[in-house]
Formats: C-alpha cells, sequence, structure tokens
C-alpha cells in the first residue's frame, strides 16, 4: 500500500525569543503528531505565524504578511495566527481575514495538533484562554539553534509597566518548578550544547514556591556541561543580594546583563510604571559592577512616551553616558490598545518629530559611548563561541562571555566551538578577532 506523504508545517516567527522559544515547542509537537517542517510557506499545508504586539509597527508587519499568504497558500491550506497578536485581537482576526481559519494565544499551543485537524475540516477556531499551569512541560522543543538552547522558565508578567501590552498577551507570571529547568539543561547538554539561556519576562522574578532565582541560577550552573549560563530580560527592582551573589559565585554566570532602563528620568519612570527611579536604577548598576568585575551592560530605552519632556530626555541620555551601556536597543514610544498609558491626555502625546529626533539623538549617543568602550577593548584576547556563518565575507560570527560579536575567518567545522581570539579591530559595534592558538602544556623533558 502506498503510504501517504507525511502533512507539512511551515512557522514563521516574529518577536522576543519567547515567542522563538514558543515556535521550538509547537514544532516538536507538532513533528511528533506526524507532520513535517518546512522551510517554505509555498506549498506546505499548514502555516502559522507566530506573531509580536509589543509595537504597531510588529502588527504592521504581520497584517502584510498574511495578505502576502493568501497569494502564495496553496488552496486547501490552513492558515493560523499564534501569539501575542493572536492573543490580543481573537476572534477579530477571523473577521477581518477570511483565509485565516486559526487563532491561537501563547497558552493554548497543547491543542494545537486538534484545531489543525478541524481546521482543515473547515472549522474556524479562536484558542485564547490563559492557562496559568501551562509549562508545555510534555513538550520536546525542536530547537534550531544548535549551539545555545533558549529554555523558558517563566512565562508571562505580574508588572504593570504602562505603556506595555505583554500582560495582556501572556497574561499572569508563573514559574517552571526548578527541578523541570534542570532536566530540559540536562537534556540540552547532552545533545552537545554547551550554552543556555534563560527566558522569562522578569525573569530574576522567578519563584517556584520553593526556589528563587538565585537557587535557580546555581543549579543551571551545576549542571555538567554548561559552560555558559545568560539569563533575559531581568528587572532591576528583582535583583535581589542574592540574585547577585549567586551570579557572581556560579562559574558559568556570563559577564553580562541585559538591564533595560526604559527611561533615565525618575518622573517618566513613574509614569511608566517602572517602580524604580533613576537613583535606584543607576544602584542596581553599581551593584551588579562591584559583584562582577568586567560586567558588559546593555539595555532597552524608549523615547516619546506621554508627557516626555526636552529635559527628561536628557536625562536619559545622560544615564546612558553615566552606566556606559555596551549596547542598547532603542524604541519610539508605540500607544498600545488596551494599556493604561491610552488614558494619558491628548496633550501629553509627544509628536512623531520629536520622537524621531530623539531617538537619532540616543541612537548617536548609544554608538558613541561603545565605540569608545570598544576601541579600548582592542589587543585584548577572549574566548568565543563560534555561533554561525556571518552573513558576509566568508566570516564566522562567534561571541565573547561578555557578549560581544565577533567576526573571525574559518570554517563552518568551528560552529560550537570555543576559541581564543584577539580582538583586532571593530566597526564601533562589533569586532573582527584573529584566532590564536590555545598554548598546550607540554611535558618537559626528562
Ligand atoms: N519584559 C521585558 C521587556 C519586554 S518588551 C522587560 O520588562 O524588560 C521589550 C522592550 O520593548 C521593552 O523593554 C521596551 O523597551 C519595549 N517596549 C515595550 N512596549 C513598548 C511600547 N508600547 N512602545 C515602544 N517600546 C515598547
Ligand atoms: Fe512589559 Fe513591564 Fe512586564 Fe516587561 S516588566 S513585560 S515591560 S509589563
Ligand atoms: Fe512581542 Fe509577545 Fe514577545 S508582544 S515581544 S512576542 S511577549
Amino acid at each position: 500500500m502506498l503510504q501517504s506523504p507525511r502533512p507539512t508545517v511551515y512557522i514563521e516567527t516574529y518577536g522576543c525569543q519567547m515567542n522563538v522559544s514558543d515556535t521550538e515547542l509547537m514544532l516538536g509537537k507538532l513533528t511528533e503528531s506526524g507532520y513535517e517542517s518546512v522551510e517554505q510557506p509555498d506549498g506546505a499545508d499548514v502555516i502559522l505565524i507566530n506573531t509580536c504586539a509589543i509595537r504597531d509597527h510588529a502588527e504592521q508587519r504581520v497584517i502584510g504578511r498574511l495578505g502576502e499568504m493568501k497569494s502564495r497558500m496553496k488552496r486547501d491550506a490552513v492558515l493560523g495566527v499564534t501569539g501575542c497578536m493572536a492573543q490580543r485581537l481573537g476572534s477579530q482576526l477571523l473577521d477581518r481575514a477570511r483565509h485565516v481559519s486559526l487563532v491561537i494565544g501563547p497558552d493554548s499551543y497543547r491543542d494545537l495538533p486538534l484545531l489543525i485537524e478541524s481546521a482543515r475540516s473547515g472549522i474556524r477556531t479562536t484558542a485564547t484562554e490563559f492557562d496559568l499551569e501551562e509549562h508545555y512541560e510534555d513538550f520536546t522543543p525542536r530547537r534550531f539553534d544548535g549551539v545555545k538552547a533558549w529554555i523558558p522558565v517563566q512565562r508571562g508578567c505580574d508588572y504593570r509597566c504602562t505603556y506595555c501590552i505583554v500582560p495582556t498577551t501572556r497574561g499572569p507570571e508563573r514559574s517552571r518548578q526548578l527541578a523541570e529547568v534542570v532536566r530540559e539543561t540536562e537534556s540540552v547538554v547532552s545533545s552537545g550544547i554547551s550554552e543556555v539561556v534563560l527566558l522569562g519576562q522578569t525573569v530574576n522574578s522567578y519563584f517556584d514556591g520553593q526556589h528563587d532565582f538565585a537557587d535557580l541560577l546555581r543549579a543551571i550552573g551545576n549542571v555538567k556541561g554548561v559552560r555558559r549560563l545568560r539569563f533575559t530580560s531581568p528587572h532591576p527592582n528583582d535583583f535581589s543580594a542574592a540574585v547577585i551573589r549567586a551570579m557572581a559565585e556560579t562559574e558559568a554566570c556570563c559577564e553580562h546583563v541585559h538591564l533595560p532602563m526604559q527611561s533615565g528620568s525618575t518622573r517618566t519612570l513613574k509614569r511608566m510604571l517602572r517602580r524604580y527611579t533613576r537613583e535606584r536604577y543607576l544602584e542596581c548598576v553599581d551593584k551588579l559592577r562591584k559583584a562582577i568585575p568586567n560586567l558588559a551592560l546593555t539595555t532597552d530605552v524608549i523615547v516619546g512616551f506621554p508627557g516626555e519632556s526636552e529635559a527628561d530626555f536628557e536625562e536619559t541620555l545622560s544615564a546612558v553616558e553615566l552606566v556606559g551601556f555596551d549596547d542598547a536597543y532603542t524604541f519610539k514610544f508605540s500607544l498600545r490598545d488596551g494599556t493604561p498609558a491610552t488614558r494619558f491626555p491628548p496633550s501629553d502625546t509627544v509628536s512623531d518629530e520629536i520622537a524621531s529626533d530623539r531617538l537619532a539623538r540616543l541612537i548617536a549617543t548609544v554608538r558613541a559611548g561603545s565605540r569608545e568602550r570598544n576601541l579600548k577593548l582592542l589587543g585584548e584576547r577572549r574566548e568565543v563561541l563560534v555561533e554561525k556563518s556571518a552573513r558576509r565575507g566568508g566570516l564566522l560570527q562567534s561571541r565573547t562571555r561578555d557578549f560581544k560579536t565577533v567576526m573571525i575567518p574559518g570554517d563552518v567545522s568551528s560552529i560550537g566551538r570555543y576559541l581564543s581570539v584577539e580582538l583586532t579591530g571593530t566597526t564601533g559595534s562589533t569586532f573582527i578577532g584573529k584566532v590564536v592558538p590555545q598554548r598546550i602544556a607540554l611535558p618537559l623533558a626528562v
């Protein structure tokens, strides 16, 4: 008897690492249920767009992409929208796009195979309930990255930053059991991966009922074979003394923290409901730097938040200079429906022209600072982990423990290896490196 070919599934991912990790879970579940994963939407039986809702721009890209799919998908294909935009818009998406037949929020991936089956028989569904127990523990993720593993340790968020849609799209905060995270780490290490990145919206507020983030760092750092341990994103208020001590004492823990600042003005931070002041943020930076020598710091900053004055913005610039960030992700404020920021009076709105101007000035300040820091590192040696082929120049892209990108010559057989490199040049943000042969201790002649 002829065996019918396996149905194919294509997933396209937008947004943060949490979404990338969710795509890995969905692909794991679907391949286990008999689907074959493909790299292109054309001809696929199932197309899923895993979406982000963080800024309007992110949603517009998805809307455009959904329109494009209309002409690219084959006639009987199932098109589904998953992720944060699915959660935010729910059945509105089904009304707006007739060729979409599934809308599935981040807590409903468990039923994915069933929902796809019913969509294939013509039933259009929305699944957007939050499930406070859901961690997809029994899913085996299908990882794309063979060098580092993203491990979700917490879902949702209990903060209520006034600009942010995430609490609406991801629901309340919940942490996985420490033992489960250890188990997943062990399995990742046994597949040859030695760098793990713990994921959560405010990852250092992790608490599984018994263990906090300090316990988690120590436990994961102790898993044999974990050579590099990172986490993202922490909240400044959740850097307890115990967490900082655990970072300093856990050898695998890398000398880099991504510490979202959002603004350097206490007045703006208050209106953002970030729950810290400029001074407390700077104190947090000091504590981290005292405990961890040569710590690299990166951040997120928003400009043009409602009511942000020129003086507030200048405080952001001065905080960026004072801290000396190694890099920063910079964003123009985007008003999201349903967030508390919609309640500020229209007179607080910062015009797009002013916001664009501030963004350009902020980027220039960040670049000048990181260039100055990076120039000072030239000539130094670093251990790098080779991540992938670089897009240009036949080079490889590698990373230091302190999160610097170093381009080095070499061939793909080096991917996944640790090498010693000398930093020989910098574009200001990334480095060019020369591989330095490791000195091998030879036994003395007798
Ligand atoms: N949980 C993380 C942030 C996740 S969102 C944290 O608290 O640090 C990633 C970044 O997007 C945020 O740090 C913020 O800088 C930016 N962001 C979130 N909402 C935004 C909005 N409405 N407009 C512009 N930028 C936004
Ligand atoms: Fe959004 Fe704030 Fe939660 Fe981060 S901490 S996800 S910015 S609400
Ligand atoms: Fe976007 Fe959702 Fe992540 S809104 S940034 S994909 S949590």
